[in-house]
């Protein structure tokens, strides 16, 4: 569900032609919906009514600090996973008592800044971090309070680059090793244990993952109380999938209602991490055709965005619909739909039927709202995208095209090869 749609033949983002942004502010540009954000947001967020919880957004999905605004004016909070996240937080005006801390490797700075941010909670994922979280609670004498990101070992049937919960996964830690970690806590003046945390995987298209991870988490929860430790939040991550071609997620309500059945007695709070289901849909990106070229048996759609723009396709393998913007067309010739980087890898789509365009009409790469722009790089000294944000009749550009000069911000030449 998402609120870009043909109206005689031409595509919208909400009330506003999505060629007419491209004109205004150039190719390629991501434009994302906020009526469909809100609608997610509260869909998402509405489906766990019933019980305590924090909606945390998980902002690696989409990072724009206006996008994390819409989700902290709806009530939300936000996982993040980095220094460079928590600012954005912290800057979108996200109450810190609705951050989450999350990923393998933060350093102590980035500990030590969460820590003076004061967020609700950090998810510590190995022995060493724990020990450097220590370091840092007595250093500056404030009781962290801390949650063991567990494996809980299951297989959330996705694919292998976004899978998390496995064995061989470099996150978490298997129980053993938690329990050990929960009593060093308790032990520890500085260290509060108040949570437990999982994270199995992403664009998972079923429920039975996620209702084996909580199964296991409520064991642990259990068998962590008895033994004195008061856990009272349990965030059970971020995951569900959404529809980029055919497949049929969960709806969101669904999943509330598994969660509230497993929830019942237990007092906990539960934290959710949506990312992609989210944002997913609420954002496009919109490229204009370069050239045509005609390969074997089909033609080279070579348009202005590329692989920096948006990687998943190259890096996953992933599906994007491609639609003309200008009309609504068949599915007239077979294409590559392809960049301008020096890479095969580079491309958008292989052997898509889209419409026969012609050079200078634009082209919308739908479900690019999560790990689009959040992924993007300079690769080949490409500037990277404007951001434009879609409110009813106006939009907003929430974030300029880079200039030159930005792709060298930072960069110097030593005395020593001044000429
Ligand atoms: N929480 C944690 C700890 C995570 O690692 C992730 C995503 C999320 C929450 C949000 O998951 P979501 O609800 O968005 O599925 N770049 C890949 C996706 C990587 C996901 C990494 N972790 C892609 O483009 O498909």
């Amino acid at each position: 569900m998402n609120y870009f749609e043909y109206k005689n033949g031409e595509l919208y983002g909400e009330d506003v032609p999505v060629a007419h942004i491209a004109k205004a502010v150039g190719t390629p540009v991501y434009i994302y919906s906020y009526k469909t954000l809100e609608r997610h947001f509260l869909v998402f967020d509405g489906a766990f009514k019933g019980i305590p919880h924090i909606t945390c957004y998980s902002c690696k999905a989409n990072s724009n600090i206006a996008i994390l605004r819409v989700m902290g004016g709806l009530g939300g909070g936000t996982d993040i996973v980095s220094g460079g996240e928590l600012y954005r937080a912290l800057q979108a005006g996200i109450s810190p008592q609705k951050i989450v801390f999350s990923g393998v490797g933060k350093t102590e700075e980035e500990i030590k800044s969460a820590v003076k941010a004061g967020i609700l909670m950090i998810n510590v994922e190995s022995a060493d971090e724990l020990a450097a979280t220590r370091r840092v609670a007595r250093e500056m004498k404030k009781k962290v309070p801390l949650s063991v990101r567990v494996n809980p070992q299951i297989d959330a049937k996705t694919h292998p680059y976004i899978t998390t919960g496995l064995k061989k996964n470099k996150f978490g830690v298997l129980w053993d090793e938690a329990y050990r970690l929960y009593h060093e806590m308790q032990a520890d003046e500085y260290l509060d244990p108040i949570g437990i945390s999982s994270h199995i995987g992403s664009q998972i298209l079923e429920l039975g993952p996620f209702v084996e991870a909580i199964q296991s988490l409520k064991k642990m929860v259990l068998q962590l109380r008895e033994e004195g430790i008061p856990i009272a939040y349990i965030d059970i991550g971020g995951g569900l999938g959404i529809t980029y071609k055919d497949e049929l997620p969960p709806q969101p309500g669904d999943y509330g209602k598994i969660i509230e059945k497993e929830m019942k007695g237990m007092g906990l709070t539960v934290i959710l991490e949506p990312g992609r289901v989210l944002v997913g849909n609420s954002g496009i990106l919109v490229t204009q055709l370069l050239y045509r070229k005609q390969g074997p048996g089909k033609t080279f759609y070579i348009v202005d965005g590329a692989m920096n723009d948006l990687v998943r396709p190259a890096f996953y393998d992933a599906y994007h619909e491609i639609i003309p913007v200008n009309r609504e067309t068949g599915m007239d010739i077979k294409t590559d739909i392809v960049g301008p980087i020096c890479e095969s890898g580079d491309f958008f789509a292989k052997d898509r039927k889209v419409a026969d365009l012609q050079r200078g009409e634009f082209l919308a790469i739908m479900g690019a709202g999560a790990y689009g722009f959040s992924m993007s790089s300079n690769y080949n000294s490409r500037r990277r995208a404007a951001e434009v944000l879609v409110k009813g009749k106006e939009f907003f550009v929430i974030r300029k095209r880079e200039s030159f000069k930005d792709l060298i911000r930072g960069e110097s030449i030593p005395s020593f090869l001044e000429v």
